[in-house]
């Protein structure tokens, strides 16, 4: 085994949690007023400008786009004052810009530090997903399988029936069929709208979510993501990146992917130690919203470090004039 590139991990998660609080705070004031847009744009510029205090050499490497069509934290942008470690960025400063802007559950500002070069370049395509929580043996379920097979490999793995597993599914016409098959063998769905990131960490604890397993397509740059979540929670997720033109196989190239067919397993997505921050905006399963009161808004943020799997939450209350 290689060792691990040491980053200060320790210290700068607690610099990373501040940035993910105040890309929440500053969207706070957008939440169910139905501008998706405004509220995206605010969360970007306080991560951008909160990143920028930290003593690293970052770089964005899943980020808010393409330079062309992302003026802010796009992808290959510096951030951090440049006095220190050289870190590899992944960030969503509002993953669930609509669940923002209509106040359904689930929206989160979002981020995740490695060290340079450890992790996936996902182009802005989809992937095909697949995600379980932890204390299963590794390649229990696969993305070969189908829906049918998964449920039932899981079910076996946990010593149940298929009706008492629950898979989350982000409701699109694309998934149409998966979701009858799924049905079909018994098991639950939780059908979400949006936010796939929380769609997959709610597998890594399923006693509080009541989620075994996520399956379908979804954002690639959203899989790395989940993919650093499920790497400092515990969890298995594996990801294909599906092209629907040359324009999306372009990007591939450009990111210097060459096997456009490669199923990636969690460590592929992020090679070494990482540290994940994640702050509620509006209320869901594993964190609550944030809350409004006179003269203050209170944030909760999970921030976690595979190194050591340590998971803190940490409550923030702050002032507003
Ligand atoms: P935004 O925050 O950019 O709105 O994305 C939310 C999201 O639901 C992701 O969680 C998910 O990966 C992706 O959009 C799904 O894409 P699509 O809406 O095209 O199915």
């Amino acid at each position: 085994m290689t060792r691990s590139i040491d980053f200060n991990d320790r210290m700068l998660s607690l610099g990373l949690a501040r940035v993910a609080e105040q890309a929440a705070i500053a969207s706070a004031d957008y939440i169910g007023r139905g501008d998706e847009k405004a509220a995206d744009q605010a969360a970007v510029n306080a991560m951008r400008e909160q990143l920028n205090k930290l003593d690293i050499s970052g770089v964005v490497v899943i980020g808010e786009g393409e330079r062309d069509e992302a003026p802010m934290l796009y992808i290959g942008e510096e951030v951090g004052n440049g006095n220190g470690p050289g870190v590899d960025i992944a960030l969503d400063p509002l993953e669930g810009t609509t669940l923002t802007a209509k106040d359904m559950p689930n929206a989160l500002t979002v981020i995740a530090m490695g060290p340079r070069g450890t992790m996936l370049h996902a182009p802005d395509v989809y992937m095909d997903k697949l995600a379980i929580g932890p204390g299963y043996e590794p390649g229990v379920v696969t993305l070969d399988m189908t829906p049918t097979e998964r449920v039932e490999a899981l079910a076996a793995a946990r010593n149940c029936r298929t009706r008492d597993i629950t898979v989350c599914i982000l409701e699109r016409p694309r998934h149409e069929d998966m979701i009858s098959e799924v049905r079909a063998t018994g098991a639950g769905i939780r059908l979400i709208t949006d936010g796939d990131v929380a769609g997959v960490m709610h597998c890594a604890d399923r006693q509080v979510t009541g989620i075994d397993m996520y399956m379908g397509s979804g954002g690639a740059p959203e899989g790395v993501l989940a993919a650093a979540a499920l790497k400092c929670m515990g969890g298995q997720i594996f990801g294909r990146l599906l092209f629907r033109n040359d324009d999306e196989r372009a990007r591939a190239a450009k990111a210097g992917i060459t096997d456009l067919d490669k199923i990636y397993t969690r460590d592929e997505m992020v090679t070494d130690n990482v540290i994940f921050a994640a702050t509620g905006v509006t209320s869901g399963s594993l964190l609550p919203g944030i809350k409004r009161e006179v003269g203050y808004l209170t944030t909760e943020t999970i921030l976690m470090r595979s190194k050591t799997g340590s998971v803190r939450r940490m409550v923030y209350r702050n002032p507003v004039h």
